[in-house]
C-alpha cells in the first residue's frame, strides 16, 4: 500500500463528511460517513443508518459497501474515509479529538471487498485537526477471507 497522496485524502475525507449528511441516527446522535475510494476513479459513500431495535443499526462503511457490490464493485477498492460526531445546535458535525475508525464488522466487511481484487485498502480515519492512516492489513491482521473458502 503505497498511500494517496494528501490531496487525494484530503478530497476522500470532504467525501466522507459530505455523505454523513445522509445519517440516520436518531438514538446515538452519533451521524458517521464513509467513503470509497476504487481504482477507477469512481467514488461511493454512505452513511449510518439506526434502527429502534438498536442491534440493527448499520454503520456508514457497510451501507457504502452494500451500493458499492450492489453497482456491481467486486474489488479495486484503494482506499476508505470514515469521519463522524455530533451534529451541534445548528446541526454540524464537528469530528471529536479521538479518530473514528471502522469497527471490527466493518473491517471485516471492507477485507471482503478489497481481497475480491487483491487489494490492502488505506483506510483514513477522521478526528479535530487530525487524520490516521493505515492499511486495512494492519486493522485487521490475518484475515478471514473469500481465499479461505477456495
Ligand atoms: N458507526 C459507524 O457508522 N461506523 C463505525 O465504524 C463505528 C460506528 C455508527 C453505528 C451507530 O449508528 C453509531 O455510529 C454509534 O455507534
Amino acid at each position: 500500500m503505497s498511500g494517496l497522496s494528501e490531496s487525494a485524502a484530503a478530497e476522500l475525507v470532504d467525501a466522507a463528511r459530505a455523505a454523513l449528511r445522509g445519517a440516520y441516527a436518531p438514538y446515538s446522535g452519533f451521524h458517521v460517513g464513509a467513503a470509497l475510494l476504487f481504482a477507477d476513479g469512481g467514488l461511493v459513500s454512505g452513511a449510518n443508518i439506526e434502527n429502534a431495535s438498536y442491534g440493527l443499526s448499520l454503520c456508514a462503511e457497510a451501507a457504502a459497501i452494500a451500493k458499492a457490490m450492489n453497482d456491481g464493485r467486486r474489488g479495486g477498492l484503494v482506499a476508505v474515509a470514515v469521519a463522524g460526531g455530533r451534529p451541534d445546535q445548528a446541526g454540524a458535525v464537528l469530528s471529536g479529538p479521538e479518530p473514528v475508525m471502522p469497527c471490527g464488522r466493518c473491517r471485516q466487511m471492507l477485507h471482503e471487498i478489497a481481497a475480491l481484487g487483491g487489494t490492502d485498502p488505506e483506510v483514513i480515519g477522521v478526528a479535530e485537526g487530525s487524520l490516521l492512516r493505515m492499511p486495512l492489513s494492519a486493522l485487521l491482521p490475518h484475515a478471514f477471507g473469500p481465499a479461505n473458502l477456495a
